[in-house]
């Protein structure tokens, strides 16, 4: 699509504004969204009936779409999650989506890789390194069969919500990501990541929560996911973590759960971690050998520390089943 037919398509929505408000100007987001229909495997038939050529108004009102509130009638929205979809996703046809917000494609049995060869698309969302301001905010592949690495999403430095988790993604989570200022929602858990988490994570968005637990991922943990103070859940079970759990979450006084069993940490609990108004679960266990403090044994635990945290620590020890941020 060249600029001009863009041009195009600008000046006659305002021409035929009137007789035509749907139909004109989505026409060419119309022709992505058939396109990306015809590329999906439908378990359902009926899901997605509406996505048709000539269904009166056209793709706003298509399931599972949303149009630009403005009134100009573009996409800044898909929801396909739960619709029994599989086949391999197109993203580069969506990438031809101009003003594409949220994307959410959670639940279904999609396959493919967010490509590597994205520079092709017309969008402003796709494309790496030039464009400062891509404009997807939101995007949820969760609980699919996708594959290949997150090296192109470095880009979409407007995210506020990455969910991926329960795929088969590897390789390593892209440093840019510790960069990303909009950033509260991360959840790549059950993945095949490796290598380290950027150190830069939380240090310029407002953390709600992390989950990367069931990675192969290495290094230490970031110190300032908390540092606006406004983490509730920092889970990191079962990888590969060395260092020590940093002194920064002793003070994170909206933290709910904590989570790091199962990796290679060492060094001491900072002690405020035990003490924090808001905490509901901290799960050191399978590790607390590592520690090397007898003090934190259950125990122990009974004896030397307030009731709230020793109603915690058993649950976590007696197998709390909330292993993940969507349980
Ligand atoms: C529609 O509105 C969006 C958001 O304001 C804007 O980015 C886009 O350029 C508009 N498109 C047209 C064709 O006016
Ligand atoms: C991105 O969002 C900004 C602000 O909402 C808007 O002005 C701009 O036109 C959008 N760009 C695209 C390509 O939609
Ligand atoms: C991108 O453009 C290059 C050069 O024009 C071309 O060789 C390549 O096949 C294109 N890739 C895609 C995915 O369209
Ligand atoms: C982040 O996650 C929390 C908890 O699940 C939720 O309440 C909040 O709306 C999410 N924020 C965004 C921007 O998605
Ligand atoms: C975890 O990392 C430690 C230290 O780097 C290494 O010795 C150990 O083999 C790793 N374990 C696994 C399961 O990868
Ligand atoms: C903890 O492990 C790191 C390497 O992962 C090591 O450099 C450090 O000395 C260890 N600290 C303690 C107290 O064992």
């Amino acid at each position: 699509m060249s600029p001009a037919t863009r041009n195009f398509g600008f000046f006659h929505h305002f021409s035929f504004l009137v007789f035509s408000l749907f139909t004109v100007v989505s026409s060419d987001d119309l022709q992505v969204l058939l396109k990306l229909k015809s590329s999906l495997l439908i378990s359902n038939p009926g899901v997605l009936n509406s996505w048709k050529l000539n269904s009166g108004a056209g793709p706003c009102s298509f399931t599972g779409i949303t149009c630009d509130s403005r009134g100009n009638s573009s996409v800044t929205e898909i929801d396909l999650s739960r619709r029994g979809l599989s086949g391999e996703f197109p993203f580069n046809s969506v990438c031809e989506l101009q003003t594409l917000e949220k994307l959410s494609l959670g639940f279904n049995s999609l396959s493919g890789i967010i490509p590597g060869d994205l520079r092709n698309c017309s969008s402003s969302i796709w494309i790496s390194g030039t464009i400062s301001s891509p404009n997807l905010t939101y995007l949820d592949a969760s609980a699919n069969l996708l594959n290949g690495d997150l090296s192109e999403l470095r880009s979409l430095t407007n995210l506020v919500s990455l969910q991926l988790f329960e795929n088969e993604f590897a390789g390593e989570i892209p440093p840019e990501f510790g960069e990303f200022k909009d950033l509260v929602n991360l959840s790549l858990y059950t993945n095949k990541l490796t290598g380290p988490l950027p150190q830069g994570l939380g240090s310029l968005a407002d953390f709600d929560f992390i989950d990367a637990s069931e990675n192969l991922l290495t290094g230490p943990i970031p110190p300032d996911m908390c540092k606006t103070g406004k983490m509730k859940a920092l889970l990191l079970l079962q990888n590969n973590l060395t260092g020590s759990i940093p002194e920064s979450y002793a003070s994170c006084l909206t933290l709910e759960r904590f989570r790091v069993s199962d990796n290679s940490l060492n060094g001491t609990v900072p002690a405020g971690l035990w003490g924090l108004p808001k905490l509901e679960i901290i799960d050191l266990n399978e590790q607390l050998p590592r520690f090397g403090h007898r003090r934190y044994k259950k125990r122990e635990i009974s004896r030397n520390v307030v009731s709230r945290v020793q109603q915690v620590f058993r649950r976590a020890a007696g197998g709390d089943r909330r292993r993940h941020i969507s349980d």
